[in-house]
């Protein structure tokens, strides 16, 4: 039976191996998925180990990811363009790397909420490793404007300047976000996954306008839960992580998964 495996430290809590499990389901195909705990520092010798014994593929969870690029033996552009990979692949006797991630939240967006990247105005909240891995998936879904907001200024202008030339992309302060009318506002910070406070202006949350968290179950529901009460509609990242997941079923196996009653399965667990 094919094997695959989540990485990651910690990985006991990963939803990643009923995910794929589901989708093996219901394409009828025999595979093995299993959550691989590594020790920090010692991602290289696991990663090796397992594809040498035969392992198909792995998707990689913090704090791996960057290793996962850097280890492997080929990059996706978008692998490239985050500096970080969530998915390997063996093939041909070599490592591929790709990101998924981006890919992942541009089609829960726009195919299960409904929200119209096009043109529209983006306020992109944090400028980490989350953040990093989502904004040319954005971008190339053609918003007419992309602000990236963080705690440390300089993070954002950083990450702004790497996008330079591929939209207008603008880094800020979070204290400093330009007072403008945002259709869509993501919350790419730790604070949902850390439980810690996030200092906003009025302006960040738009009475009427799209607010979604990264992050998933009780860690988001703070964001959530502000946003709506600001009167926006308000999404956690549940659907990103099933269709980030489904990206990467469908690069190993080949068929594309129906995500919906995966989705509504989680959902109706969470509850
Ligand atoms: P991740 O991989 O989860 O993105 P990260 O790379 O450490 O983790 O990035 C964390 C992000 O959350 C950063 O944008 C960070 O802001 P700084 O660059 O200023 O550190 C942001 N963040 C973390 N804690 C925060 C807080 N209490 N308030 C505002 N932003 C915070």
């Amino acid at each position: 039976m094919d094997r695959y495996v989540v990485i990651g430290n910690p990985v006991s809590h990963s939803l990643s191996p009923t995910i794929q499990s589901a989708f093996a389901r219901a394409a009828g195909q025999a595979i093995e998925y299993t959550k691989l705990l590594v020790p920090v520092g010692e991602f290289a010798q696991h990663a090796r180990r397992f594809f040498d014994d035969g392992g198909r593929g792995a998707n990689v969870t913090l704090p791996f990811k960057v290793d996962a690029f850097e280890w492997a033996d080929v990059r996706s552009d978008r692998a490239s363009i985050a500096g970080a990979a969530n998915f390997l692949m063996s093939r041909d006797g070599r490592i591929h790397a790709d990101n998924t991630d981006g890919a992942g939240l541009v089609s829960d967006l726009t195919r299960n909420l409904g929200v119209s990247i096009d043109r529209a105005k983006i306020l992109l909240l944090g400028a980490g490793g989350a953040a990093r891995g989502i904004v040319a998936p954005l971008l190339a879904a053609n918003p007419s404007r992309f602000v990236i907001a963080n705690r440390t200024a300089a993070r954002a202008l950083e990450l702004a300047a790497r996008f330079r030339g591929r939209g207008a992309v603008e880094g800020v302060a979070l204290d400093a976000i330009p007072r403008e009318r945002y259709d869509l506002v993501l919350n790419a910070t730790s604070t949902s996954t850390r439980g810690e406070p996030l200092p906003l202006p009025e302006h960040a949350l738009p009475r009427g306008s799209f607010a979604y968290d990264l992050a998933y179950g009780a860690g988001a529901r703070a964001f959530v839960e502000r946003a709506e009460s600001a009167g926006m509609k308000a999404s956690d990242g549940l659907g990103m992580l099933v269709e980030q997941a489904a990206e990467s079923f469908e690069l190993w196996r080949g068929v594309r998964p129906d995500t919906a009653p995966v989705l509504a399965g989680l959902r109706a667990n969470m509850a």
